[in-house]
């Protein structure tokens, strides 16, 4: 079975969720105040309404049909602008310089991330929050282990842009408290740069 079809059979039955992801909800300040913002691999889309809802110019991208087919519906019902398309986002990267903020929330494909960087504007800003390696809890999240990240690798994918915020918790500390699951990173290129 292609991969494609089983997340769409996945969405069949799925809700998405209730909130936006915690970098987007706690980093909105670092959102541009307008302009146009790819969610990438965006699933239901609850990140993708929420960045409309911010006033952004949101593309909605996803592989499963299922998925973007209700998350165009959902968006149509409240009225929100959302323009959702059916695409590998790995055979079909984006654009060169396409857009002021890319959001990524727990997808990791690695060989994407140059085209992440070339394809932000200069000083467009990248919102990436994924599993980690040293997850406390594995039962949510990608069971194979090269979809999640090593420690600090965020920050070593991401290293030609500038460092606006970063948070991986690890197993440091009060394990009852914190971020645990997942590593999260804001960064922006700069406003200087003419290309990739
Ligand atoms: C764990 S879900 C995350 C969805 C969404 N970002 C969220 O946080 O709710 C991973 C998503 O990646 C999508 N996906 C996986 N490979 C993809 C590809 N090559 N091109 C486009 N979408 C892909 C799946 O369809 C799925 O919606």
């Amino acid at each position: 079975m292609k991969d494609s079809a089983r997340w769409d059979e996945r969405y069949q039955t799925a809700t998405a969720s209730a909130e936006p992801a915690r970098i987007l909800l706690e980093n909105s300040h670092l959102l541009p105040q307008q302009g146009r913002v790819l969610d990438l691999a965006c699933g239901l889309g609850t990140n993708s309404l929420f960045l409309a809802e911010q006033g952004l110019h949101v593309s909605a991208w996803d592989f499963s049909s299922v998925a973007i087919g209700k998350l165009g519906a959902v968006a149509e019902t409240c009225g929100l602008f959302v323009t959702a398309e059916v695409r590998d986002v790995v055979a079909q990267p984006p654009e060169p310089q396409s857009f002021d903020a890319i959001v990524v929330i727990r997808f990791l494909e690695r060989s994407l991330i140059p085209h992440l960087i070339a394809a932000l504007s200069p000083g467009g800003v990248i919102f990436y929050q994924t599993f980690v390696l040293e997850a406390l809890d594995k039962t949510i999240g990608p069971k194979d282990p090269l979809f999640r990240l090593a420690q600090n690798e965020l920050l070593e994918l991401f290293s030609p842009l500038n460092l606006l915020f970063y948070r991986e918790d690890g197993r440091v500390g009060d394990i009852s408290r914190g971020v645990r699951n997942e590593a999260m990173l804001v960064a922006r290129k700069s406003p200087d740069a003419d290309s990739g």
